[in-house]
């Protein structure tokens, strides 16, 4: 039996593609393995949304060939490999194959090609028609948590962003597959389940099937009031793109319990000039209506977003635009990036105006900003009891229990393997940098 190791990078669809990668070649009688050095065949699912995350990919490779007097087979998939196609064979020296991102059902193919015919398989088609998006019960990354793609690609074309280059046009699955895996994963034993996409809210299949009885704003809210109908324990959402962010969404959260009062939504920027020249299609004011609705509701809504600083063109006043942005939404958490030129995006052809330094000013005065409003903000949580589902072991500590609240943060509590898998209270006694401390309630 050939083993194979699979190493991700990037986001949660990255995570998903992984886990069917994994499903596929465990039925085709490969041997998965968590350990990297007597692996046969190792896959690296590559990320390019910044030069950083694609960076990875090259000192991995030189790592795994460093370590090894055997060389085994490598093999590219994700977004580099779609991007890069066959160049990388000339870029990189040990690569045997590379797999688009819509050809990732063919991984089996690919492998036994590069075993009977040597290395230089390149496969960047288009997915099977009846492709399985369905992730086997042994390859998910949590016995308790499942990823479900709803929709693919993404058609927005965000000026800085690869995304739509590496993933190709917005694709929504049905919504009657998509409430046929839910309530399997529900039979399985999963709690929770993450809607996932690029852009969760711009939902558009082909025809309502699945969804007739629901009643909604748009496709994406009627799939909400669908998804929550199967009873499953906890559904949460990301990423949701803020032109989309129907109010209906909100009103969906407040009706049903098992719809998670959190909710991800990427600003970028609090100056409307440098929004357009992002092509973000929001601007801060409509932004603002979103996040006043979300804060109108009578659930706590955990808010999070995403901000890049220094965008060409970006000045001193549209960087104070977007702290004062960030004072008025008071966000639980923020992922702030440094603006990362990539190639063939429109933002490539704008002048990089803004030196290093500023930006790496910027970054560090806002993410200061932030930790401080964050502290502040996150004090309410404070003795307050949150509903949190047992995933693991902490790694920090064998007596503590690691999970999620429905907010989704990270809370981390006294507790014993026993409880893995069920949904506990636990009341917060400390509030830390990026988690939550607490204790169950009897
Ligand atoms: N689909 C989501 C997220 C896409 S990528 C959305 O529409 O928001 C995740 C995050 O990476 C983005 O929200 C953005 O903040 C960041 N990002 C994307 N391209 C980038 C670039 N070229 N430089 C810096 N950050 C970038
Ligand atoms: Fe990229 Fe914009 Fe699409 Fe998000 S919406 S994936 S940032 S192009
Ligand atoms: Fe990265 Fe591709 Fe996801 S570029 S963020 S892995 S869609």
């Amino acid at each position: 039996m050939k083993k194979v190791y699979i190493e991700t990078f990037g986001c949660q669809m990255n995570v998903s593609d992984s886990e069917r990668v994994a499903s596929t070649l465990a039925e085709k009688g490969y041997k998965l393995t968590d350990n990297e050095k007597t692996a046969d065949i190792i896959v690296i699912n590559t990320c390019s949304v910044r030069e950083k995350a694609e960076q990875k990919l090259y000192t991995q490779i030189g790592r795994i060939r460093k370590g090894r007097s055997e060389k085994p087979v490598i093999g590219v998939m994700g977004c580099v490999a779609q991007l890069e196609g066959e160049t990388l064979f000339n870029k990189i020296n040990g690569v045997d194959f590379v797999l688009g991102t819509r050809a990732v059902g063919r991984i089996h193919t690919a492998i036994e090609k590069v075993m009977a015919e040597g290395s230089g398989h390149t496969d960047l088609g288009e997915r099977e028609p009846d492709y399985d998006w369905s992730v086997s019960d042994a390859q998910r990354h949590s016995p308790y948590v499942a990823f479900v793609p709803i929709i693919e690609g993404c058609n927005k074309f965000c000026t800085y962003c690869i995304v739509p280059f590496a993933r190709g046009r917005e694709v929504s699955l049905s919504g009657s597959e998509i409430i046929r895996q839910v309530l399997e994963l529900r039979r399985q034993g999963v709690k929770e389940i993450h809607l996932i996409g690029q852009n969760v809210n711009s939902y558009k299949p082909k025809t309502d099937s699945g969804l007739e009885d629901f009643k909604g704003s748009t496709y994406f809210s009627r799939l909400l009031r669908a998804v929550a109908a199967t009873g499953i324990e906890r559904i949460k959402f990301t990423t949701s793109f803020p032109r989309d962010f129907h109010p209906d969404i909100v009103d969906a959260m407040d009706e049903n319990e098992n719809l998670c009062n959190w909710v991800h939504l990427p600003v970028q920027s609090g100056s409307n000039k440098v929004l357009k020249d992002m092509r973000r299609l929001h601007t801060i004011e409509r932004y603002f209506e979103r996040i006043d609705k979300i804060k109108a509701s009578g659930r706590d809504i955990a808010l999070t977003t995403d901000i890049i600083v220094g965008f060409p063109g970006e000045t001193d006043k549209d960087f104070r635009d977007t702290v004062k942005m960030a004072e008025y939404c008071e966000f639980d958490s923020a992922y702030i990036f440094k603006y990362s030129p990539r190639p063939g995006t429109p933002a490539y052809e704008m002048d990089d105006d803004v030196p290093a330094e500023v930006k790496t000013e910027r970054f560090r005065e806002l993410e200061r900003v932030q930790k401080s409003i964050q502290t502040r903000h996150l004090q309410r949580y404070l003795n307050k009891t949150l509903k949190v589902l047992a995933e693991k072991v902490s790694a920090k500590s064998d007596e503590d229990i690691s999970g999620h609240s429905t907010c989704h943060k990270v809370v981390n509590f006294r507790g014993s393997n026993v409880i893995l898998g069920n949904i506990v209270d636990v009341r917060i006694t400390e509030i830390k940098a990026n988690s939550l401390y607490g204790e169950v309630c009897s």
